[in-house]
Formats: C-alpha cells, sequence, structure tokens
C-alpha cells in the first residue's frame, strides 16, 4: 500500500521561485511514491480574505494551471478543491472541542499572521475573527479527512503541524484510535530568498518571481537585484556570499556556479554581465513551464475536469474517514 501524502495551497496568487524551490519541486518526486492529495484551500483562503472572494475564485484555476505546468501529472496527483468537500467542515466542527482557545492563540505560526494583518484584525490582534483563529483546527481536518500520513510543508507551517498531532492524539485518547498522527516532509530549501535580500521570497513583500514573469519582468526584477555593496567597479574583487545575484545563480545555473563564484571574487565579472547571465538562464527555467501553462490556458475544459475528477476521488476517501469518525464518536445515527 502506498503511504498517502497530502498538502494544501490557499489560492490567493500564483506560484513564485519561493514556492517552486521551497516545495513544489519535491511535489515532483513525491507524486510517484505516494497517493498525493492537493488541495486548493479555498476555504482557508478566505478565513483571511472573506471580503475579497472574487480574488479566491480567481485563484483557484490559476494555481491549479501553475502546478499542473510545473509538471504535476494529474494522472497521479488529486487536485481537489477544499470548499467541494463538507466533511473537512464537519470535522472542523468535530476537533474544535479538543482544542482551547489559549492554545489556538499561542500557536506561532497564527501569531505571526495576525501580527502581519493588522488591517484586517486589528493592531493587537483585537479584531481576530473566531474562523482565522481556528483555521489550525481546519487544516487538522484537511489532513485527517484523507488519512494523510505524509504532509510537505514550508518550515513556516510546523506548528500546525503539531497541532494537528495533538489534536489527533487527544481524539484518539477519549473516542478509540481512529486517526493517524501525520509527519512534515521538509525540503532542502525550506525558504527561498528574495532578490532584495529579505529572508523570505513572498507576496505581501514584493520582492517575488512569479512563474508566469514575462521575460522584461524578469530582467527588471533581476537588474533591481542586491548585490555586494563593496563592489564599485566592474573589476573589483567581491564576495558573493552577500549576493542575491549569486544565490539565484545556485538556483537556476547550478552547472556555471563554480565559475561565477572564482571570476567574483578574482574581479573578472562585472555585475552587470552576471546579470545578464542569471536573466537569461531564468527565462530558460521558466520557459518549459510557461509553454505547458499555455495549453492548459488554451484548454480551459481540461483544467476543469482535472479538478473535477481529483475532487471525486477525495470526496470517496474523506466519506470514509467520516463514518470512521463519526463512528467512534457515537453520532453514526
Ligand atoms: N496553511 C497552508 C499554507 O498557508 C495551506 C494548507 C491548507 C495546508 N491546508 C493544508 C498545508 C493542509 C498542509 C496541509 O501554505
Ligand atoms: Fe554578485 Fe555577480 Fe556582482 Fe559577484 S559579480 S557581486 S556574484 S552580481
Amino acid at each position: 500500500m502506498k503511504k498517502t501524502i497530502l498538502t494544501g495551497l490557499r489560492p490567493t496568487g500564483n506560484l513564485h521561485l519561493g514556492h517552486y524551490f521551497g516545495a513544489c519541486q519535491n511535489y515532483l518526486k513525491m507524486q510517484n511514491e505516494y497517493d498525493f492529495y492537493l488541495e486548493i484551500a479555498d476555504v482557508q483562503a478566505l478565513t483571511d480574505n472573506f471580503n475579497n472572494p472574487e480574488k479566491v475564485r480567481k485563484n483557484v484555476k490559476e494555481i491549479t494551471m501553475d502546478l499542473l505546468s510545473i509538471g504535476l501529472d494529474p494522472k497521479k496527483v488529486n487536485f481537489f478543491i477544499q470548499s467541494k468537500i463538507p466533511e473537512i467542515a464537519e470535522l472542523t466542527v468535530f476537533y474544535s472541542n479538543l482544542v482551547t482557545v489559549a492554545r489556538l492563540q499561542r500557536n506561532p505560526t497564527v501569531k505571526n499572521e495576525i501580527a502581519q494583518k493588522k488591517e484586517l484584525f486589528g493592531n493587537n490582534g483585537e479584531s481576530i475573527t473566531y474562523g482565522f483563529l481556528g483555521y489550525p483546527v481546519s487544516q487538522a481536518a484537511d489532513i485527517t479527512a484523507f488519512d494523510g500520513e505524509l504532509v510537505p510543508v514550508g518550515d513556516d507551517q510546523l506548528p500546525l503541524l503539531e497541532q494537528c498531532r495533538e489534536i489527533v492524539r487527544k481524539f484518539n485518547s477519549i473516542y478509540g484510535t481512529v486517526l493517524k498522527e501525520p509527519e512534515q516532509v521538509l525540503s532542502n530549501i525550506t525558504r527561498v530568498k528574495g532578490l532584495d535580500g529579505n529572508e523570505k521570497m513572498g507576496k505581501s513583500l514584493g520582492n517575488a518571481i512569479y512563474l508566469i514573469d514575462d521575460e522584461e519582468t524578469i530582467r527588471k526584477k533581476v537588474m533591481g537585484a542586491v548585490t555586494d555593496p563593496n563592489k564599485i567597479k566592474k573589476d573589483d574583487p567581491a564576495n558573493p556570499d552577500i549576493c542575491m545575484v549569486y544565490y539565484y545563480h545556485n538556483l537556476v545555473n547550478k552547472e556555471n556556479l563554480n565559475s561565477v563564484c572564482s571570476e567574483c571574487k578574482m574581479g573578472t565579472r562585472g555585475c552587470v554581465a552576471c546579470k545578464k547571465e542569471l536573466i537569461n538562464k531564468m527565462n530558460e527555467f521558466l520557459k518549459p513551464i510557461k509553454e505547458k501553462r499555455k495549453e492548459y490556458e488554451e484548454n480551459p475544459d481540461l483544467v476543469d475536469e482535472i479538478l473535477k475528477n481529483g475532487t471525486a476521488k477525495a470526496q470517496a476517501k474523506a466519506k470514509e474517514q467520516i463514518n470512521k469518525v463519526k463512528h467512534a464518536m457515537k453520532i453514526d445515527y
């Protein structure tokens, strides 16, 4: 029996290189080895975008196309839409009895996000909604609805997994052993830095390179990247370790990394030429992804079909699981 793997993405924007190297590249290998459920987490996206339903709606399809374009195979991966699986909402209600409000408020991921969303939740989180505070519970439902054993996530998600395991243990101790404790799968790169030198690439940070960026956009973004500030003239020797251009050569131009490094250190490489080389490599890297995406853009019915089929498989699995849960909780009337 193949192990079950489940992960989710919030449909709030297109995928960028941070998603790709931090998580999605890993999915490509895992799709061959596991029973893979990939959730487009529209309900979770609404917890902090409840006032912007159009954005979530539009991005369900956008993010699905992005994921398909990197080479995920719909025959191997069940793409499904969270809101189409009402069992997740049911489990969320059942699990909410097993979690204290204080524990949710202490969850580091939730705390961080509240602090970043002052406009929505107030300067000190005083306007936090019940729904947002409770999204770790709903994420535990996402995972356990499919009997998820492995969960590929970024390191920012670890507190959510920890909380999921706590819920599982509590459930099993009260109602009998029904649920599995999921394990995280971290990628080698858990966080991709921004071209601006920020520790993290992110949509809200405005420093992301998207898989759908066109060549001109890539050129502008790379030309503006942060390099070694001590290098003034073209032939000054410099330190690649503090240069974001070098950091990105390491992602998309591995085959020439040694020469980029030594030439930079010797002062035989100018930053403009170095950036131009990176632009070319970045475009080469993105080209097949964009070509594949175009096939799906020209064939939107195919994307609908993929979501429909994946959702049907997910529905069947969630149904099995909720029956077990309800039986254990003695509400299987
Ligand atoms: N919280 C995740 C994120 O923001 C998305 C997500 C939703 C998820 N449901 C999940 C991740 C289940 C792993 C498992 O990226
Ligand atoms: Fe960075 Fe390249 Fe300039 Fe060195 S030569 S500082 S690696 S951009």
